[in-house]
């Protein structure tokens, strides 16, 4: 996407849709493009009950008033930064609705910082998944934005194509069918990113994988024709300032295994592997952005199925660091993937963070819904530092507690733990699980399965996979380096 600036007056400012953002006082604001209308903006935003709230949105064509087509004029109440920034989501949302391959963005004063975020709104705003759609009824994507009334910065967007790319990446994959993307596909994906600079891919096969005990992709992807693998990409730049590592989720499809789930819950478990997708876009955009982090990125991929060979209830799981695990529900799947990966990632030198990603729980999703991630850490330090990366990005990310007495709940009667710590607290039982298998670093467990995948439109995002906490990585590991976050 091109991003460019203008300082010629709103109505001269040729676009396909001009976004003109507007709080209560919205009479005062508009007044000029409303004369410039004849009038009819007013009359037209006030009969559509537009308030200036944030939130309220009015769209009218021009009319060879302006020289934009059309304009929409969105609700952003006081006007502080969070309400400029998701207006410009919506108006990505509806250039989308409108094929607009233009967009001009009146949000008033920007800093520096906010026109690359802005931007990267309108672009998460943008994006749908149409391609299984016929031609006809696909609209073309938005390839430029211009700033109204603001000179030209433009080294501090330069790398929003970056970003928006990799987020779009992440949700491509999630989006695709799991007949697509199955372990050996995303394993594919994740060779192609060897184009990357400094960037290795490493594949294990089942085989290998059996080898290094990765016990839980073999027992969760036992029961599927297509073997499981476990893919670890590295990014080594010159003159790293730290080393971090990063964990995903990449069950590619969740059936719930013999705990089969009812097909109302499993319509949609293709986007199980959605952690493996946000991981694998964040370090993707981390090496194309060249931040001076050395990272390893794990990812578990398997599907979880029903055969004659599944794995069953009452299983005993041993992995190499000493835990053992009873299969109280083979639904419990993500977490005895993600144990593989999480063993691996503690045992890379020099990593001194580890976080992963995952479309964990539903009760995670019954918690927070759509709009947040749910956070968990033991680390203050991490949390405040992830908190501040996904609000730099306008990302949803709600700290949870990561709360010890609970551990309890995984307590088995054969075995160190068993997989599910019942009904209550789901998400955070799920949490404490991970934990045992996270050695001697500060770690974080981001469960991502109310974002990964909406199933109506929710904020800006069209229905479909989000790619949320793609951006709110990249800018942590920027932090890291010691650039902003
Ligand atoms: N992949 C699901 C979690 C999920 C649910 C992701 C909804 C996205 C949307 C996970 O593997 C799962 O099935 N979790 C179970 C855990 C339970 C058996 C302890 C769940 O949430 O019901
Ligand atoms: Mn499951
Ligand atoms: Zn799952």
């Amino acid at each position: 996407m091109e991003i460019r600036f203008s300082t010629r007056p709103l109505p001269q400012i040729p676009c396909d849709l001009l976004v003109v953002a507007a709080g209560p006082d919205f009479e005062t604001e508009l007044a000029d493009l409303d004369a410039q209308l004849a009038g009819h903006l007013l009359e037209w935003v006030k009969r559509h009950g537009f308030d200036g709230k944030a939130g309220g949105k009015s769209t009218l064509p021009t009319l060879g008033h302006l020289e934009a087509r059309q304009l929409l004029v969105v609700g952003v109440g006081d006007g502080g930064w969070e309400r400029l920034r998701n207006a410009a989501g919506v108006a990505g949302r509806v250039a989308r609705r409108h094929g607009a391959r233009s967009v001009g963005l009146a949000l008033g004063a920007l800093s520096g910082d906010q026109h690359r975020v802005a931007a990267e709104m309108v672009a998460a705003g943008n994006y749908v998944f149409d391609r299984f759609k016929k031609e006809a009824d696909r609209k073309p994507a938005a390839e430029s934005v211009v700033f109204a009334a603001t000179p030209p910065i433009p080294s501090l967007v330069a790398d929003v194509g970056i970003r928006v790319k990799w987020q779009d990446f992440a949700r491509d994959l999630v989006n695709a069918p799991a007949d697509e993307i199955y372990p050996e596909t995303l394993a594919a994906r994740a060779r192609g990113l060897d184009s990357l600079p400094n960037v290795a891919v490493e594949v294990w096969d089942l085989e290998r994988c059996r080898a290094e005990e990765c016990v839980g992709i073999e027992a969760v992807g036992r029961a599927s024709d297509r073997p499981g693998c476990l893919i670890h990409l590295t990014y080594r730049p010159d003159g790293a300032a730290g080393h971090v590592a990063l964990v995903g989720k990449g069950v590619t499809f969740d059936s719930g295994g013999l705990s089969l789930k009812p097909g109302s819950s499993m319509q949609t478990m293709r986007c199980d592997m959605g952690g493996a997708a946000t991981v694998m876009a964040a370090f993707a955009a981390a090496a194309e952005l060249h931040l001076p982090i050395d990272i390893d990125c794990f990812v578990g991929a398997v599907e979880n199925l029903v055969s004659g060979n599944a794995y069953k209830l009452g299983d005993v799981l041993r992995y190499p660091n000493g835990v053992t695990v009873e299969i109280h529900n083979t639904d419990a799947e993500g977490r005895l993937v993600l144990a593989d990966c999480l063993i691996q990632a503690s045992k890379v030198p020099g990593v001194t963070h580890i976080v992963d990603a995952a479309t964990l729980t539903g009760a995670c999703v019954v918690a927070l819904g759509a709009d947040f991630t749910g956070l968990f850490t033991e680390s203050d330090d991490l949390a405040t530092a992830l908190v501040a990366a996904a609000d730099a990005a306008g990302e949803g990310l709600w700290r949870m507690p990561l709360h010890a007495p609970y551990k309890k709940l995984l307590h088995a009667d054969w075995a160190t733990i068993k997989n599910v710590g019942g009904r209550e607290g789901g998400a955070i039982t799920a949490a404490l699980f991970l934990q045992h298998f996270v050695d001697g670093k500060e770690w974080a467990h981001l469960d991502i399965a109310g974002p990964a995948f909406v199933e109506k439109e929710s904020r800006h995002y069209a229905p479909g996979a989000t790619g949320e906490m793609v951006r709110t990585l990249v800018g942590w590991i920027e932090g890291m380096g010691g650039g902003s976050a």
